[in-house]
Parts: structure tokens; C-alpha cells; sequence
């Protein structure tokens, strides 16, 4: 699994990186709007989160930082659920693009700047840190966990995350960890069927999205998780057709087994 690079997750200064260009690509398949499938977040994962940053903060509405917000899908979804959220960006360019899409939402503040400095300043304010494909951890991952934030959520490829997060692992208690589909896995199983192949799950797929949820080691452990019953984003419906499910068994695992 060697399809992140380093040098393409790097912002570099007002252009759109390649990693943008995909994710502007991607974005126009996730927009909610656009009522196309997406392999993440659904739902029920944006709805753990916040239960979590709930149960962590006592607020109905905890403050969180969308950490590397790219086009800041994942800062809607939050906001929508009910979290204030800092969608931070090192990247003015991803910055505008994601002005243009949910700029005018009342719960979310955009803020410029690099995580690595910026992070220390939320660890008496923020009640968690949302981090989505933000490559790779051993760069930032120190700040992140140095921050004294009670949550952190990753989610991305474990060659990316897990050494780099495994070294934080005193000061956090790793309270969940679950795959699910990539996207380019998702897009390489539309392919197959577009060929009319029918794939199959365990065989095909390898779920290396891997989502981790951590928690500070003093901080209680969570209650027993009661997820809301709200319908599925629209494009869950889409990925449901394509038989990945919860429970779907695959070469890595099986999807979703919290
Ligand atoms: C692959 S995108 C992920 C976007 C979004 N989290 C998602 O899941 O759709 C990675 C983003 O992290 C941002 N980024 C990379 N390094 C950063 C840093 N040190 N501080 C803040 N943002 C950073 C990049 O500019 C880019 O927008």
C-alpha cells in the first residue's frame, strides 16, 4: 500500500497540489448535493465522533478542529451534527474551495495555518480533533497528541497513522479502531462493475481505511455508544448497493465490526 506519497499531502503555498486536484475531483462525487455515493464518513462514524466529543466536553455542541479540512466535507457533516468546528487548513487554495462550498455555515470557522504550530493552542479549548487523511502522522502527529486535546479520531491509510500514533499511546488510550473501504477501492470495485464483473468483497478488498479513535488516558472511558436512528446521508445508499456493508468480511477484516 504505497499509494501515499509524502510529497503530494503537502500543502505547498496558494497552488492546488495534486493531493487537492484528487480531492476536488473526489469532492464533486461527495458533495452532499451532489447526491453521489462516498466511502466516508457515513453517518453513523460522524455520529460516533460526536458522541464522543459530547460525552468528553458535556456539551450538546463541543468545539472541534477539523485538522487538515481539505474542501471540508467532514467540517459540514460535524457542523450538521451539531458540533462548532475550527476547519483548518494549511492550504488557502483548499481554504477557498471549501468557502465556496459551506462558507456560510453559522457553526463553522475557517482558520489558515500549519497544524504543527497552531495545534498547542487548542488543548484547553478544544473538545476534540477530527483528522481525515492527513499523511503522515510522524510529522504532526507529535503536536496532535502533544496537544492535550481528550479526543482524537484519524482516519486514513495505517502505514500513514499507526507507528507514529503508537508512540503517543501513553498519554491516550486507543478506545476504537475499525476499517472501512478507501475510496480508490470503492472507485476500482465501480470500475469491475462497470466492466460487468461482479466482485467479491473478500477477495477484492482490503478496507485499508483505518479509522482510530483515542482518548486521554485520564479522561473516563466512554458510555456505552447509542447511536442516533437518523436516515443515512443519500449516497449511503449507493454504497450499500454495492455490498459495503457493515459486517462485509474482506481480505483485511471485516467492515465496520465496532
Ligand atoms: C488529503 S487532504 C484531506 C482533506 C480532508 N481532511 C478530507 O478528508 O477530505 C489533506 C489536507 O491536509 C492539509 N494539510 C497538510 N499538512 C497540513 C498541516 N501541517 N497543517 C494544516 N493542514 C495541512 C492539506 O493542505 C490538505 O488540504
Amino acid at each position: 500500500m504505497k499509494y501515499v506519497r509524502d510529497e503530494i499531502w503537502k500543502p505547498q503555498g496558494d497552488a492546488l497540489t495534486a493531493c487537492h486536484a484528487r480531492w476536488l475531483t473526489l469532492g464533486a462525487f461527495v458533495h452532499p448535493s451532489r447526491r453521489r455515493f462516498w466511502y466516508v464518513p457515513r453517518r453513523r462514524e460522524v455520529a460516533l465522533f460526536v458522541q464522543l466529543a459530547q460525552h468528553v466536553s458535556g456539551r450538546p455542541d463541543p468545539l472541534v478542529v477539523d485538522v487538515g479540512c481539505g474542501l471540508g466535507l467532514m467540517s459540514y457533516l460535524l457542523a450538521q451534527e451539531g458540533c462548532r468546528v475550527i476547519a483548518l487548513d494549511a492550504s488557502t487554495a483548499a481554504l477557498d474551495a471549501a468557502r465556496a462550498l459551506y462558507g456560510d455555515h453559522p457553526r463553522i470557522t475557517f482558520v489558515q495555518g500549519d497544524v504543527t504550530e497552531l495545534a498547542s493552542r487548542w488543548g484547553q479549548e478544544a473538545d476534540g480533533l477530527f483528522v481525515s487523511w492527513v499523511p503522515p502522522y510522524a510529522r504532526w502527529g507529535p503536536a496532535l497528541f502533544g496537544s492535550g486535546v481528550p479526543l482524537v479520531y484519524v482516519v486514513g491509510d495505517p502505514e500513514a497513522t499507526g507507528s507514529a500514533l503508537a508512540e503517543e499511546m501513553g498519554r491516550y488510550v486507543r478506545v476504537l479502531s475499525y476499517p472501512t473501504p478507501a475510496w480508490h477501492e470503492v472507485l476500482g470495485w465501480l470500475a469491475l462493475l462497470a466492466r460487468g464483473e461482479r466482485p467479491d468483497p473478500a477477495t477484492t478488498l482490503t478496507a485499508s481505511n483505518r479509522h482510530q479513535v483515542f482518548l486521554r488516558a485520564d479522561r473516563a472511558a466512554p458510555p456505552s455508544l447509542d447511536l442516533p436512528s437518523a436516515p443515512p446521508y443519500p449516497w449511503e445508499a449507493e454504497l450499500d448497493a454495492l455490498g459495503l456493508v457493515p459486517g462485509t468480511p474482506t481480505k483485511d477484516g471485516v467492515i465496520w465490526p465496532f
